[in-house]
């Protein structure tokens, strides 16, 4: 298959004939790739099981893990949902459009095979402008989840969807670098006090703000990677560069001082240093790879296109700084740490 590339730009838009274009592939059952706030999302016709089952297919995704069905206008869920709580009202109002998922039990025209065989439906309105225009133009609820092979990091770039489908699906519009980069919040409604399922720039502190007592799924928690996580797709690894990557938590001085150390015992192409804009200066050997400035907060935006990068270096072995105390800390800590398959060492201090 020929994919086609169109563009869309904050300024300017789609050209006219390029939406109506990507809008029928979507009403047609193919695949588009489009640009939101939090990664690139591969649509597909929500509505249809085939174009769901395609889905998978490109992504080489396995089918028990549900897509996010992505709608442009709040009035568009009451067909998909059976019904939505006061508790819902409220966080759409908050938070939508933008970075949030909520989970509804699903009405009959959404397919088992878009749900991964479950009564319940993701739904998202994407801050993105453009997203929404394209999903309105479908004039269907978008199936989309991330842009990338299963397992790869999240794209945050139309070039990061091109290295994973390019060939397999019909049309990859480039909207530029994303804005937030980790995907969005999901938080399960369909228990009476809502659970986090997936940590995103949506706080818990921002979503507790609207509706009182808000959990987090168990599996998020501890350690315990033995408690099977409520979204099934966070079970799998992911994020995942080829290398194994180790993350190295403590004082800011000891973490580069063990990972000089380490990095020191690789040749220096073959050894791979995640760090930031304020700390790359400190390892003078291995390849340094910029996440983003925590000064800027752009560490979670950088985060998936830094993996890709050591890919590309062909690095066996990545060591990492610690995210946490960032603004985003629990959903990059969450990311990083399923890039790194939990490996993580706590450094005493002196
Ligand atoms: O920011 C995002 O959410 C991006 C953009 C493209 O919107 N999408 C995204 O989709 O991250 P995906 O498919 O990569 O991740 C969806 C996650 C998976 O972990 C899946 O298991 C979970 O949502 N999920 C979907 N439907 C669910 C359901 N009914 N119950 C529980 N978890 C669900
Ligand atoms: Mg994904």
């Amino acid at each position: 298959m020929r994919t086609e590339y169109i563009t869309w730009s904050r300024e300017k838009g789609y050209e006219k004939e390029a939406l109506a274009r990507a809008a029928e592939i979507l009403r047609n059952g193919g695949l588009v790739a489009f640009p939101t706030e939090t990664v690139y999302g591969l649509g597909g016709n929500g509505l249809r099981k085939e174009a769901s089952m395609k889905i998978y297919a490109a992504k080489g995704r396995p089918s028990d893990n549900p897509l996010i069905l992505h709608i442009s206008k709040r009035e568009e869920l009451n067909s998909i949902v059976r019904c939505v709580s006061e508790k819902a009202e409220k966080l759409i109002e908050a938070f939508w459009p933008g970075p949030m998922t909520l989970i509804f039990e699903k009405s009959e025209c959404v397919p088992y095979e878009t749900t991964g065989g479950l009564d319940t439906v993701a739904v998202r309105m994407p801050g993105h402008e453009g997203a929404r225009e394209l999903i309105a133009s479908a004039g269907v609820p978008v199936a989309a989840p991330s842009a990338n092979t299963s397992g790869r990091p999240s794209p945050t770039s139309a070039n990061h969807v091109k290295e994973d489908l390019d060939g397999k699906i019909d049309m990859i519009i480039d909207g530029g670098g994303v804005g937030i980069g980790l995907e969005s919040t999901i938080i399960d409604l369909t228990e009476e006090v809502p659970v986090i399922l997936r940590p995103g720039y949506i706080t818990r502190e921002m979503v507790s703000g609207i509706v009182g007592e808000v959990a987090l799924d168990s599996a998020l928690k501890g350690k315990d990677l033995s408690v099977p996580p409520k979204a099934p797709g966070m079970k799998y690894r992911h994020y995942a560069p080829k290398a194994q990557m180790t993350v190295y938590e403590g004082k800011a001085a000891e973490v580069t001082e063990k990972i000089n150390e380490m990095a020191s015992r690789y040749p220096a192409s073959k050894v791979g240093i995640l760090a930031t804009e304020e700390t790359k200066e400190y390892y003078p050997h291995g390849q340094v790879v910029v996440a983003g400035s925590r000064e800027e907060q752009t560490i979670g935006q950088g985060l998936y296109g830094a993996l890709r990068k050591f890919d590309h270096l062909g690095v066996e072995v990545i060591f990492s700084e610690c995210f946490s105390g960032e603004e985003q800390s629990e959903a990059l800590m969450n990311r990083l740490l399923k890039a790194a398959g939990h490996h993580i060492e706590y450094l005493p201090g002196k």
